[in-house]
């Protein structure tokens, strides 16, 4: 059996999650003669202490305790102004790093990030999980087989059922770089295409607080491809009903939805309509429940060598440009070329 041990930073929303996800994975890979180790630090050292306990996992005091105490791999799920300096201290120890998207807080400090980990042959892979969800790989697959025609139109929607804490939207760099950016890299992503424009708007109707930490609760981009395809990209804090994630390509052939299914939270005013009848997600986790199960493996994969990196520093970086132009956009009322590097 060939022991990894998988160091990770951060026990906060996601990051029980990957640690529950992580332990999880001895199920499959044990079979395969692959056994994962989980090691975990975070500044909250008591909850950290209960979460290692609650997983039979190790705990470390602090970050260099925990790199130093010889890993295979290092996941970063802390808050997005900490991965530069994660990133650097994961390449610094030779060792995959798997971090959580962004890259950084926006492109301008995310740039020398991007230097660091080429210049020192760092391997990075960022957690846009969309990439490993079903509905999202077979719409790839139908687009590229050209099953839909010629695409006119993409809709990508991403509410959350509530707001996360008014503390964490504060770090968050904007709704559009904390949400909507994979919504961004999944255009990309499954397009091939790139976005070059963004007009946005904004609008704060909720909590207050929202505003009061210079973001906005719900916004709505237009998006131009290159080709001159068009899209857009909303999002909201608010969506009571459930955690709401669809995309919509309308093709000259077809139109199809990611994310349609009987846990979408949302109905039909029609009386004749039953469809959906399951109780919707309520949470990203819920949503996209299988998807990070899988982005982990993949990262365990990729530790040992056994696939491509499915999400570069780069793929991510070109999706928070595009996060970067829509709050511009946002600030200033007007269309904004994003800079495409
Ligand atoms: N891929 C996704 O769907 C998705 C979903 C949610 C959040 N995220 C990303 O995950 C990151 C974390 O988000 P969250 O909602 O879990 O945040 P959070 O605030 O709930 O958790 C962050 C945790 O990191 C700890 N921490 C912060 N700095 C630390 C440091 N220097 N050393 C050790 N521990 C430290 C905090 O104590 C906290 O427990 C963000 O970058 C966010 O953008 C991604």
């Amino acid at each position: 059996m060939r022991d990894i041990i998988l160091g990770l930073i951060g026990v906060g929303r996601i990051g029980v999650m990957h640690a529950n996800n992580i332990s999880a994975l001895n199920g499959t890979l044990h079979s395969r003669g692959v056994n994962i180790q989980l090691r975990l630090t975070d500044v909250a050292t008591d909850h950290a202490q209960n979460i290692a306990a609650g997983l039979n996992a190790g705990f470390l005091p602090s970050v260099e305790d925990l790199i130093e105490s010889g890993l295979d791999g290092l996941v970063i799920a802390t808050g997005t102004a900490t991965h530069p300096d994660l990133i650097r201290a994961g390449v610094d120890a030779g060792i995959p790093v798997f971090c959580e998207k962004p890259v950084a807080l926006n492109v301008t400090d995310a740039l020398p990030t991007l230097d660091y980990i080429k210049h020192n042959n760092g391997v990075v892979q960022i957690g846009h999980q969309r990439r490993f969800d079903a509905g999202y790989l077979e719409a790839k697959r139908e687009y590229q087989a050209g099953e839909l025609g010629w695409i006119h139109s993409l809709r990508a929607v991403t509410c959350d059922m509530m707001p996360p804490p008014v503390e964490f939207l504060a770090t968050s760099g904007g709704l559009f770089r904390d949400c909507s950016v994979h919504d961004f890299d999944i255009l990309r992503w499954l397009t091939g295409r790139e976005i070059v424009e963004v007009y946005a708007k904004g609008s704060n109707n909720g909590d207050p607080a929202i505003g009061f930490v210079g973001d906005v609760d719900t916004a709505l981009a237009v998006v131009t491809f290159d080709d001159g395809t068009v899209g857009t990209v909303s999002a909201s804090r608010y969506n009571g009903a459930g955690h709401d994630v669809r995309l919509e390509i309308q093709g000259s052939r077809r139109t199809i939805m990611v994310g349609l299914d009987e846990k979408s939270a949302l109905r039909s005013p029609e009386a004749s309509v039953t469809f959906p009848a399951g109780p919707p997600h309520q949470t990203f986790a819920e949503r996209f429940d299988q998807a990070y199960r899988t982005e982990m493996a993949a990262f365990v994969e990729l530790i040992l060598g056994e696939r491509e990196n499915p999400c570069t520093p780069e793929d991510a970086v070109a999706a928070s440009r595009v996060a970067d132009a829509a709050q511009e956009s946002l600030a200033t009322g007007v269309p904004v070329k994003v800079d495409l590097g």
